[in-house]
């Protein structure tokens, strides 16, 4: 007999996203259960046998899903977790159609240099609560708000402590060239990014991300920034082509990226490099319906050809600020035109190749960290199909009952 701390039996439908594991691309299981202890997934398979596999250690939690579905944990890949502030009567301007003065990246940046440690753990704290309610059991946390070294510091170290809290897996990115703050130049500051900043935060972050597009850096000045980062150990990453076309892409190939986000223009050729490559796209559908970018076809063009996909939120307080994973991949689906595999799939393990924790969690298989989210649903199709409707009626996270409605 196998022991275990946690059983949820019952399950209707078990997504697995382990092809291979089950049915389909997504590896799916009909009435099934799940058995972990400590944390890790020790057994897997139909509902109907596991008392005669399973022994539940004293106190244990078995849960009864009721016939319902449960897939992997949400893995948000690109998530811009900790700034101050709230800029939506900026985004009402942009509904309207109206200039908004003073807003954009500085005025957050202006609230979260003044926020502090503390502010930012709480606020930080209570935006965990509400992805895990979202079914997110690992997600990113960029720095970026700061653009100095001091507050760059500050935005990492209470990622760390956010970290250390659980009950989530917070990955941290360093996004120190997000975009030249105003009260620098640009050499000035990629100096300062470059020399101070990468060095000083090297155990405070695992991924350096910088972002090329019009605005922002160039790519020659993103090639500075990650070459610097990657010989200081750092894995990579990088926004590109969110605004224009541009040479990100390319790079993010070159330099051997973890993944490149947003792509919301191709160049041509650009798909076919991508998919020969191991770097993951990661798209982010929020984002593009706020930009009103969705019709670009690029999500299309990019799973044609192939690649590596990431669903992500890119929650930020300017153009995606939405947690909700569900919605996500919901627009997904109807705005950038994936199929509902697609888009889960990349919700869960492509999230979790994004962020290089795939051995670890985003799907369902032995040995991996048992995070699930239950749904208030018998398919995953429902996803898509309830379009924003928070479907997650409970969330396990590291092997523990962490959320439940
Ligand atoms: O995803 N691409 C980089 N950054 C954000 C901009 C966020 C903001 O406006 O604060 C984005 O759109
Ligand atoms: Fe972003």
């Amino acid at each position: 007999m196998i022991q275990a701390d946690l059983v949820v039996h019952g399950i209707g439908q078990l997504v697995t996203c382990e092809a291979g594991q089950g049915e389909g691309p997504l590896g799916i299981l009909e009435q099934a259960a799940v058995a972990s202890r400590n944390g890790q997934i020790v057994w897997v398979g139909p509902t109907g046998r596991w008392f005669r596999r399973v022994r539940p250690a004293e106190g244990a939690r078995v849960i009864d899903a009721g016939g319902r579905c449960v897939v992997p944990g949400f893995v948000d890949s690109h998530v811009h977790l900790l700034w101050a502030g709230s800029r939506a009567d900026e985004a009402a301007a942009r509904i309207r159609g109206q200039v908004f003065a003073d807003g954009g990246i500085m005025r957050t940046v202006r609230e979260t240099r003044q926020a502090g440690e503390e502010a930012l753990v709480e606020v930080g704290r209570s935006r965990l609560r509400s992805f895990l309610k979202h079914g997110v059991t690992t997600l990113e946390a960029k720095s970026g708000y700061g653009l100095t070294a001091e507050s760059e510091e500050t935005l990492l170290r209470a990622a760390r402590r956010l970290s250390e809290e659980g009950p989530q897996a917070v990955v941290s990115t360093f996004l120190g060239a997000h975009v030249v703050p105003d009260d620098s130049t640009p050499a000035d500051y990629l100096d300062e990014v470059c020399e101070v900043m990468l060095p000083r935060f090297r155990s405070l972050a695992t991924f350096c991300d910088a972002w090329s597009d019009p605005g922002a850096f160039d790519a020659g000045q993103c090639r500075r920034v990650l070459t610097r980062a990657a010989q200081l150990g750092y894995l990579l990453k990088l926004h590109a082509a969110q605004l224009a076309p541009g040479d990100g892409v390319r790079l993010a190939v070159e330099l051997g990226a973890a993944s490149v986000d947003h792509l919301h223009y191709l160049r041509e050729g650009d798909a076919r490099l991508l998919a020969m490559s191991p770097v993951v796209c990661v798209v982010c559908p929020g984002t593009a319906v706020n930009l009103r970018m969705a019709a670009e076809g690029s999500a299309r063009v990019l799973s044609g050809a192939g690649v590596r996909l990431a669903v992500a939120s890119d929650f930020n307080p300017g153009t995606s600020a939405s947690e909700n994973m569900c919605l996500t991949i919901g627009l997904a689906c109807l705005e950038l035109g994936l199929t509902p595999e697609e888009a889960l799939a990349g919700a869960t393990i492509g999230g979790a190749r994004a962020l290089r924790v795939h051995r670890r969690c985003g799907s369902i298989r032995l040995g991996k960290r048992c995070d699930l989210a239950l749904l208030d649903a018998d398919s995953y199709l429902e996803i898509p199909y309830r379009l924003g409707v928070n479907l997650v009626s409970a969330t396990v996270c590291n092997g523990r009952l962490a959320h439940s409605a």
